[in-house]
């Protein structure tokens, strides 16, 4: 789950590794290490917890090298210590390796490896792969097809996730990197590669990578790299051009990466709608589908369901929002006449994957939407669009929601002009209100003192009440999602007629409840629920782009009316920094919740 830098090149890898770290830090972490390639011996350092830590050792204790790998360690098998940090080597110390990811059976292959008379030092299921790799390396020449083939059989024996980068002291110019479920990218520079888990923590070196496949297996040498499959066929890839920049990937200024982000959106926004969405399938295709699903987790399942209402509103096709950790075990009656979209900011959500993968298998047509280019969602579908928010680094995500929206919408409106479900001018008009949404989102910024006030009054909160219906209802469980997140206030977010079939039980004296009210035909039935809380004491403040008939709330933000499609885009804003606001009064760590891990590559 976590991060993975390494350097092949001419200048001394500490600093590039080290650097590279940092950068990948926002993604949680509790110990990193390093081992580089000096002459004919491997160094290795470790500190648990920060980076800091592993830096300060490293001032003390030089490594020279120019090949090294590096880590930062999410602990799946293992407490997080000094012992289970990575890398990890073999017993005889030849291999050290570093992983992202999970080794399902590595309870048998350590059974296996210790009747062969391999000895474990760690806790870790990572921990058994430089060790297969050792054993089938004495079946080897001891020549780099023989390191490459000992790698490319251990990976056969591997189930599970990984993406590993490894070093042997028998070839001091040599990295050996494979991938399955678990990304890779290699970026390329003068006589050097870099190589990393996430673009970001190279971007400020190079902006030309290759990006790894599942069961690919790669050499990297200073001035050669050769891609082949775990039978070690060879093939070639294509080196692709990033348009992204290093402060892309920096805070610029900012105390924290969630701000800048939150008020990114307009730039983002406008970016991801500057792309025509051509979808490859003809008129005859599209009218076969007789159903959609979009398919996500998290903020872009909330995505999802803002899609799912424009969706069928312009195309008529019943659309279904799902969960993707539910849609994949629970054998979803979808086949050849369904269109299945799966959204993910970082493409790399293993259970957003798997859905993916279950979708194809059942003959469904796939389209992907994620925010990073050559992600492992995007090419396992038929289709996919980037929302181009540029890297999104603080886990609460918030520039990735607004674009997905904004992406739906764009595939909405390409649907239904082949369908002709809808009046050419409705979509032409619809495409002009998308476009004023930078500009509207930037009145909303503007007004960000307000919203602070606001979080300074209610930060110690123990209990917030989120209720809104139709589309609205999508914003409230997007708003009570990032309050949960960033500011570990406990929050529920309801349809606003369903409170009284229980909830309404919560409300007392001083209870914290908000109100969002964009649905116009639903005005009037959303604030009679607003009343009823009232009337049991609950302190109400609203965000709307309607005008408010009198009443008594305790607080109102307007924001501008647009399409009621594109309101959510609108009305999630305020409270994106309304929950940054409250994590910052509490004095919280805003970009790296606890507990939370920016993509989550295991189920
Ligand atoms: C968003 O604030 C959350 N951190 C989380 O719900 C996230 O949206 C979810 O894990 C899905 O991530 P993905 O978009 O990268 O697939
Ligand atoms: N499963 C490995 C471990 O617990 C790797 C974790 C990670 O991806 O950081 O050490």
């Amino acid at each position: 789950m976590c991060g993975i830098v390494g350097y092949v090149g001419e200048k001394k890898c500490t600093p590039i590794l080290l650097n590279g770290l940092k950068n990948l830090e926002y993604r949680g972490y509790d110990s990193a290490g390093i081992a580089v390639l000096e002459k004919n011996s491997i160094q290795i350092r470790k500190a648990k917890g920060r980076v800091k830590n592993l830096e300060e050792l490293m001032q003390k204790d030089l490594c020279e090298g120019t090949i090294g790998i590096a880590h930062t360690r999410w602990a799946t098998h293992g407490k997080p210590s000094k012992e289970n940090a990575h890398p990890h080597e073999d017993n005889s110390h030849s291999f050290a390796l570093v992983h992202n990811g999970i080794i399902e059976n590595y309870k048998q292959l350590r059974r296996f490896l210790k009747e062969q008379d391999y000895t474990f030092y760690s806790e870790t299921d990572t921990e058994v792969i430089p060790n297969l790799i050792h054993y089938y390396y004495t079946k080897q020449e001891k020549t780099k097809k023989g390191f490459l083939q000992a790698v490319a059989l251990a990976c056969k024996k591997l189930e599970g996730s990984f993406a590993i980068l490894v070093l042997c002291k028998d070839f001091p110019k040599t990295i050996i990197l494979a991938r399955r479920n678990s990304p890779l990218v290699v970026g390329k520079g003068e006589n050097e590669y870099y190589i990393a888990s996430d673009m970001p923590a190279i971007l400020e070196y190079t902006r030309d990578f290759y990006f790894l496949e599942d069961n690919e297996i790669t050499l990297l040498e200073k001035d050669s790299i050769d891609f082949f499959d775990f039978d070690l066929d060879k093939h070639k890839k294509e080196l692709v051009h990033s348009g992204l920049n290093r402060h892309a990937s920096s805070k610029n200024g900012y105390q924290d990466f969630m701000l800048k982000e939150i008020e990114e959106q307009p730039q983002a926004i406008f970016e991801t709608l500057q792309k025509e969405i051509e979808l490859p399938l003809s008129r005859k295709e599209i009218s076969s589908f007789s159903q959609i699903y979009i398919v996500a987790c998290g903020t872009a399942m909330h995505a999802g369901l803002v899609g799912k209402t424009c969706i069928e509103s312009f195309c008529k096709i019943p659309t279904f929002v799902e969960i993707a950790s539910e849609f994949r075990y629970r054998n979803p009656l979808v086949d050849s006449d369904t269109l299945c979209i799966f959204i993910s900011q970082s493409g790399e959500t293993a259970d957003t994957i798997a859905a993916l993968k279950l979708a194809k298998q059942k003959g469904a047509k796939t389209i992907a939407i994620s925010n990073v280019m050559g992600s492992s969602l995007v090419r396992e579908a038929d289709m996919y669009f980037y929302t181009y928010a540029g890297p999104e680094i603080a886990v609460a995500s918030t520039k990735a929601y607004t674009s997905q929206v904004c992406l739906l919408c764009m595939i909405a409106i390409s649907l239904a002009k082949q369908l002709k479900t809808t009046s050419k001018n409705e979509l032409e008009s619809f495409k002009k209100e998308l476009l004023q949404l930078p500009q509207e989102i930037e009145s909303i910024l503007d007004n960000k003192d307000s919203i602070q006030l606001l979080a300074k009054q209610l930060y110690l909160e123990k209990d917030m009440f989120f209720l809104g219906r139709g589309i609205d209802y999508a914003t409230c469980l997007e708003a009570s999602l990032k309050l949960k997140e960033i500011s570990y206030i406990h929050s529920e977010a309801y349809p606003a007629g369903e409170l009284k079939h229980g909830p309404i039980a919560l409300i007392e004296s001083n209870t914290a409840v908000v109100g969002i009210l964009t649905e116009e035909t639903l005005l009037d039935k959303t604030i009679s629920n607003l009343q009823e809380v009232m009337a049991r004491g609950a302190k109400i403040f609203v965000v709307t782009n309607q005008v408010l008939p009198e009443n008594n709330f305790d607080f109102i933000f307007s924001v501008p009316k647009t399409n009621r499609f594109l309101s959510p885009i609108l009305s999630i804003v305020p409270f994106q920094l309304f929950s940054y606001y409250i994590a910052k009064e509490k004095d919280l760590d805003i970009d790296k919740p606890r507990n939370l891990a920016k993509s989550v590559t295991v189920e």
